[in-house]
């Protein structure tokens, strides 16, 4: 019925209507065909809400006051929750605002693998394994398409850098792709039915991804049969022919020049050259006819789809339930945390008067107030508002409790919000990191007057920790540093916060540390700070969320994504210098990425994969791990049914993450140690234990042979390990297959 209903539509089409429905004709629309039935398809950032509006021909935003929205947690603080329920929520919440606002496509998820962490990109991503991307891109789609939006699963694929990434050809062998980098697109595509799917910009294995049918045409389409819309990233495109011969569909740009596309007024003249078929044309406009009838846009179902909302509560209550749970404790010692109500109760009544002093809390560090909405690149959100943790902490604590603020260091100005967005000239091309580039006269004095103002900001704190009963550092990075179209070139902590995390702990060693940020940093301070909290950039809400674990009333039971190297050093790509570079980078480690290459080379990180604490404590009982009766004996469906029991060992209520990961110890083939092949979150009463069990299907086992192109088990024996961290096996069993 929808296919015939698409050539019906088809028959009516001229070739330049056809060219108008297949590329932009402004930045962030298609060209429709009113007269005959055809709406434009109106797409629109981000991943973290719908970015505002700009005119169709200008990058000056349009500057009105409708497009606020919520601010959703990024994709990063969605990870660290490792709840699928949470993927979906902020799914339905992106969708819902993403019809809300009248757009038919929004550009998310982003799901590239975090391959180094100083990719400018990292916040916006969600892991370094593809299977817990798989886990939480499914549910997350399926969210947003509820609502009659499409997702636009990106960027496909490989678009591990910044650094030249229009232009960068990336070098995957074809394993490396199959078992780390194409997982999750395929899940997207199969299992989350993403209506589209963004081409990344950078080349792969020689051919832009825009252009390169090996994996648009033979992998996306033929292998795993693809049949929603390609839309190319913005400039992504660079030929006509040979990108009308791959599987793009619509083309998208960042210049006003729209009919000068490649899929504009050049398509209608390869055309009627005969260099490209209509054929190929024709099967373009119908990948965009069915995401229209998809998103009931035209067909016999337009009169029912959804209106959407945007900034309505029960969102922000989601995405404040979400950033609860992203929150991640790595390092409690003593109970230091959480500050009970106990610890900030006022002191002894005066005798006469009654009067009792408050408790002093000092919130030092720039990110306990610096607003992260606004900044990323294409993922920047106008938000309706955004929770600061110092504001978090005086909407929880109210006036019984004395909070003072000191910067502690400062963040050099922002540019003006209405100035041209970067974006307009996001197509130049940037192939050195950004480097401290040699120094003139001017900015060596400039320097000395910066070092003046931070030695003063942080004498001005040390004074303020001095006279406090709590001190929380709240430091970390920010949009300057995660954003996209450039790489960090180091892992260090900028402003000069190491020395002033020194200068606390020495005069306060209680001092706890709250890094706000959106990839791993370094932190030569870890052993002496006694309570370190980490909170990706988690949305409107996050001052809430993070006062409310800070006082206890929410326990912590977010988990790290990825890992967080002790130093930058100790990553696989700085040794390989695979990272970073223009013209070409590629992946000679394979698939030892992450704690798959941390683990392999037996390196400590700071903080591993799956690592998170919490305020109460679990134990992991009688574990069995067995053949699923329900599954044939057959090496092709077998599967293996794991159970155990978790218990809450503690005095309070908290959430555990039972991470399941396989270890294939003889195989004919390198294999990681382990790989992380299951997970559960359990919600657990101070003493009340349940059930855990997980399947892992056949697939859990396979490793890919170049060979015989598919993913193979080998016969044999192997482990299966549970625990609450790749560090932190509690128990495992072997099984044969
Ligand atoms: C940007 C980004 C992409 C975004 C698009 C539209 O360059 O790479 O993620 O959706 O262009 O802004």
């Amino acid at each position: 019925m929808q296919e015939q209903l698409i050539e019906q539509i088809l028959e009516t089409l001229t070739l330049e209507e056809k060219s108008a429905m297949l590329h932009g004709v402004t930045f962030f629309r298609s060209g429709a065909v009113e007269e005959k039935g055809i709406p434009a398809v109106e797409t629109s950032d981000g991943p973290m809400g719908v970015r505002n509006e700009f005119p169709g021909d200008s990058w000056i935003p349009v500057g009105i006051s409708d497009d606020y929205v919520s601010y959703l947690p990024s994709n990063s603080a969605v990870a660290a929750t490792w709840n699928r329920e949470r993927a979906y929520a902020g799914g339905q919440v992106l969708g819902e605002e993403a019809r809300g606002r009248g757009k038919d496509v929004i550009l998310a998820p982003g799901i590239n693998i975090k391959r180094d962490p100083l990719c400018g990109r990292n916040f916006e991503y969600m892991s370094e394994d593809p299977y817990l991307v798989e886990e939480l891109a499914v549910p997350m789609i399926q969210g947003i398409q509820e609502s009659d939006v499409a997702a636009c699963v990106k960027h496909f694929a490989a678009n591990s850098q910044e650094t030249d990434r229009i232009w960068v050809d990336t070098i995957v062998d074809e394993r490396t792709l199959r078992e780390i980098y194409l997982p999750g697109f395929k899940a997207a595509v199969q299992r989350g039915k993403s209506y589209s799917l963004m081409n990344a910009y950078n080349k792969l294995n020689g051919e832009h991804c825009s252009e390169n049918k090996a994996l648009l045409n033979r992998i996306l389409r033929e292998e795993w049969g693809y049949d929603g819309a390609v839309i190319s990233d913005w400039g992504s495109v660079h030929t006509t022919r040979q990108a009308a011969e791959s599987a793009l569909d619509m083309e998208m740009s960042v210049t006003t020049n729209f009919d000068e596309y490649y899929f504009a007024r050049p398509l209608i003249e390869a055309v009627e050259k005969g260099e490209v078929s209509m054929e190929a044309v024709d099967e373009k406009v119908r990948n965009i006819l069915r995401l229209m009838l998809r998103l009931k846009m035209i067909g016999p179902e337009s009169g029912e789809r959804k209106q959407g909302a945007y900034n309505i509560p029960e969102h922000r209550e989601s995405i404040r339930a979400t950033a609860r749970e992203a929150i991640v404790l790595l390092k409690n010692e003593d109970g230091l945390l959480p500050i009970t109500p106990e610890r900030l109760e006022k002191g002894a009544p005066h005798p006469l008067t009654g009067y009792r002093k408050k408790k002093r809390i000092a919130v030092i560090g720039r990110n306990a107030e610096h607003m992260h909405s606004g900044g990323g690149g294409s993922a920047e959100i106008k938000a309706l508002y955004e929770i600061s943790p110092l504001m978090g902490l005086k909407i929880q604590l109210g006036g019984n409790v004395d909070i003072q603020y000191a910067p502690g260091y400062y963040i050099p100005g922002k540019k003006d919000v209405n100035e041209v967005n970067w974006q307009e000239t996001s197509l130049e091309r940037q192939v050195n990191r950004r480097k401290d580039q040699e120094e003139t006269a001017e900015e060596a004095k400039q320097r000395q007057e910066i070092e003046n103002q931070r030695k003063a900001l942080r004498e001005e704190a040390v004074a303020l920790a001095r006279t406090a009963d709590e001190v929380i550092f709240v430091g970390g990075l920010n949009h300057d540093y995660d954003v996209e179209g450039w790489d960090r070139d180091s892992m260090k902590l900028p402003y000069a916060q190491d020395q002033l995390i020194e200068e606390l702990l020495a005069v306060k060693p209680d001092t706890i540390i709250v890094m706000v940020a959106g990839s791993p940093v370094e932190m030569p301070w870890r052993e002496k700070a006694r309570a370190i909290v980490w909170n990706y950039y988690a949305g409107m809400e996050t001052g809430n969320a993070l006062a409310e674990v800070l006082l206890g009333r929410v326990c912590p039971s977010g988990k790290l994504p990825e890992t967080f190297p002790a130093l930058y050093d100790d990553t696989v790509t700085a040794k390989n210098g695979e990272f970073g570079k223009p013209e070409k980078v590629i992946f000679k480690e394979g698939i030892f990425v992450g704690y798959r290459y941390y683990e392999k080379e037996r390196i400590r990180p700071a903080f591993a994969f799956g690592h998170g604490l919490s305020y109460t404590s679990f134990a992991y009982d009688h574990l069995q791990v067995e053949m699923d009766p329900e599954r044939g004996k057959e090496l092709e469906d077998a599967a293996v049914r794991v159970s155990l029991e978790v218990t809450n060992t503690g005095a309070v209520a908290g959430a555990e993450i039972v991470q399941c990961y396989v270890a294939d110890p003889v195989c004919c083939v390198e294999r990681p140690v382990k790989e992380l092949k299951g997970f559960a979150k359990v919600f657990l009463e101070p003493g009340e234990t349940k059930q855990v069990s997980m399947v892992l299907p056949r697939r859990a086992f396979a490793f890919y042979d170049v060979e015989r192109h598919e993913f193979v088990v080998e016969p044999g024996e192997f482990t299966v390990l549970v625990g609450s961290a790749s560090d932190r096996i509690w128990q495992q069993e072997t099984v044969e297959l």
